[in-house]
């Protein structure tokens, strides 16, 4: 089945073609970063606004290099949440108005979800069940995933999303946003053992994750030493999420007696995040698997596979379909 797949959760409108649920004949990104950087952050207005300008040129797009016409798109696929309400509505009504106009199944898909399915593009022989672990701006979540939509839920952040620490961490040292890609540079430069930033492991029988406290010693401790090196200072930061993130990935993979882990969502882009996991693994006889950084950022085509997925189920949204802020897998 060809299906079109669009995803507008936050400030990236996208739209991809899959084959098969598993092959991306394109991959059509279009990110807003200019217009939200100087504002520190996300503007939900701003964002549906340049979404519906956006999303048109995005979608011919990405029929244009998948080679292929309307005419033979099969079925489509949007987000409708988790995300910004104002957001998500733009993808998902351009969605409902194509399938309605073509006469096409139409399928909304859980954000989330599709980060746990990217991997798919790049492995489709990978085996159920795994310990998928989501990392992203929003969300900071750790499931068993059993197959595709079958999860059961081990833990998530009781504060901030690691993204979300990385985004607020960056703007308290004037890297600018997104903060994430900018810390993971910087801190190429820097000493990831110079500050002792406390790690928070709730207790080792939880799967639960908190950053806020990481991201008030740096505020702390930037109070304190103005004139510290900046490198210094995001490396340690980073390396005090990673530990954490890492930690409770390999646990779950221990306690689970599962020992193959998927890591996803826009932090797992973080390069330090997957070396350390990656070694980590090694030692410990567990699979890693990583989609490629432009497949961990949000995009449409993960979109796609779950919602090939769904779509080939015969599981189909009604075009009343509405788009949700919070929607748990
Ligand atoms: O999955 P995503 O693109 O959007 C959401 O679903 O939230 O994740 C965006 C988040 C942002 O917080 C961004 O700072 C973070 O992912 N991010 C990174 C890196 N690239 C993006 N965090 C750490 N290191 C990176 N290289
Ligand atoms: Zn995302």
């Amino acid at each position: 089945m060809v299906v079109l797949a669009i995803e507008s959760s936050c400030d990236e409108t996208a739209a991809a073609v899959i084959v098969g649920g598993e092959k991306a004949l394109s991959n059509v990104v279009s990110s807003q970063t200019q217009i939200h950087r100087k504002y520190g952050g996300v503007v939900p207005e701003l964002a549906s606004r340049k979404h519906i300008e956006a999303v048109i040129p995005v979608i011919r797009l990405a029929l244009r290099k998948a080679g292929i016409s309307m005419d033979q798109v099969e079925g489509i696929a949007a987000t409708n949440g988790p995300g910004l309400i104002g957001s998500l509505l733009v993808g998902l009504s351009v969605a409902k108005a194509i399938a309605y106009a073509r006469n096409l199944p139409f399928v909304g898909v859980n954000h989330v979800e599709g980060h746990l399915s990217a991997i798919f593009l790049e492995n489709p022989q990978l085996q159920f069940p795994f310990i998928g672990l989501v990392v992203s701006g929003g969300h900071t979540c750790l499931y068993r995933v059993n197959h595709l939509g079958r999860y059961e839920w081990l833990g998530g952040t009781r504060d901030d999303a690691a993204g979300e620490a990385f985004d607020k961490v960056a703007k308290l040292l004037n890297l600018g946003y997104p903060g994430g890609p900018v810390i993971d540079k910087v801190a190429m430069d820097g000493d990831p053992q110079a500050i002792p930033f406390p790690r928070a492991f709730i207790s080792k029988d939880s799967f639960d994750f908190s950053f806020s406290g990481i991201k008030t010693s740096v505020l702390h401790y930037v109070r304190k030493h103005p004139l510290d090196r900046v490198e210094d200072i995001a490396a340690s930061f980073q390396e005090a999420v990673v530990d954490v993130l890492v930690s409770k990935a390999v646990q779950a993979s221990r306690v689970l007696d599962l020992p193959r882990i998927v890591l996803s969502g826009g932090v797992a882009s973080n390069t330090r995040l997957r070396t350390r996991l990656q070694e980590i693994a090694e030692k410990e006889g567990v699979e890693v698997h990583i989609p490629s950084p432009i497949l961990c950022t949000d995009n449409a085509a993960m979109i796609g596979v779950i919602g090939h997925y769904y779509l080939e189920q015969g599981r189909i949204s009604p075009l009343t379909l509405n788009a949700f802020s919070n929607l748990p897998i």
